[in-house]
């Protein structure tokens, strides 16, 4: 007897938060998708919009909840497409920014699982947007870097070169920063930032609940502490966060954004 045919794994991007922010394309897979396979930061809201039949299975990691292992990921991805058509991987904001959306695809492909990509919007240029922050400015910012805060333990050979991010000029855009922040502002000053430096955070990008903060390079670390940032947030750090334009924000999405760890 022949084999099932294996369905598709669509690695769709989320966005950040309000589900406005979906593509129109992100939109028509998650409404007709048989699974949805969806992470921490993706709000419940966007949940209420697959059809009535859709398994929905939560693998991210959120307050209160065990975490699931990457492996036990890929497995449950490749069990589902063996038995569905259409499975929908939903990742906050883009699946190949910070989300391991290469290593799902990588480890699908392997089993020969058809798979595509649908990019989302991403935490650091949403958060830009909406703090009306502009990523590059002809006077401000020539290079715009993308980094992670927060490197995985198990990780071999590489690693954050703050030194060079620090005297490279670039607007840096940082992700999963907050619980390292005193130890990546060390690195920042220690290789030569100005301590003056424009320095921003902003919590929950696009939702009610929203919170940023503006200030300089050395009273980061304190204002963060002081008013009690957490995760998700996005640190910008440079000269362009002092072209920011207030009051062009676009309102927030009243949805409600899970805290992380
Ligand atoms: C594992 S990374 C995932 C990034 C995601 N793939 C993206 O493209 O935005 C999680 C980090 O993204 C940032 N992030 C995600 N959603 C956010 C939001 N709505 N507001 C602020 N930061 C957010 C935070 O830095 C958070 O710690």
């Amino acid at each position: 007897m022949k084999d099932k045919p294996l369905g598709s794994v669509y690695l769709v991007g989320a966005g950040p938060g309000d589900p406005d922010l979906l593509t129109v394309k992100a939109l028509r897979l998650i409404s007709q998708c048989d699974a949805l396979v969806y992470d921490a930061l993706v709000p419940n809201e966007m949940l209420e919009l697959v059809k009535k039949d859709c398994k929905c299975i939560f693998v991210g990691k959120r307050r209160g909840h065990h975490s699931t292992q990457q492996s036990t990921t890929n497995t449950l991805l490749l069990n589902l497409a063996k038995s569905l058509k259409s499975v929908v991987r939903l990742k906050g904001g883009d699946p190949f920014m910070f989300g391991r959306g290469g290593e799902e695809a990588n480890y699908l492909q392997k089993y020969g699982v058809s798979v595509q990509v649908i990019p989302g919007i991403t935490a650091g240029i949403a958060a830009s947007a909406y703090f009306g922050i502009p990523l590059t400015h002809r006077l401000a910012g020539s290079s715009v870097t993308f980094v992670t805060g927060h490197e995985g333990i198990n990780k071999k050979g590489f690693s954050v070169n703050w030194n060079g991010l620090a005297q490279s000029g670039n607007s840096l855009v940082i992700y999963m920063g907050v619980h390292n922040l005193n130890y990546i502002v060390k690195k920042l000053l220690t290789a030569g930032c100005s301590p003056n430096t424009p320095s921003a955070v902003i919590q929950q990008a696009t939702v009610i609940g929203q919170r940023c903060l503006k200030t300089s390079l050395d009273r980061l670390v304190q204002d963060v502490e002081i008013r009690k940032f957490v995760s998700p947030s996005i640190i910008i750090i440079g000269e362009v966060v002092n072209f920011q334009i207030e009051s062009i924000a676009p309102p927030l999405a009243n949805v409600t954004m899970p805290i992380l760890f």
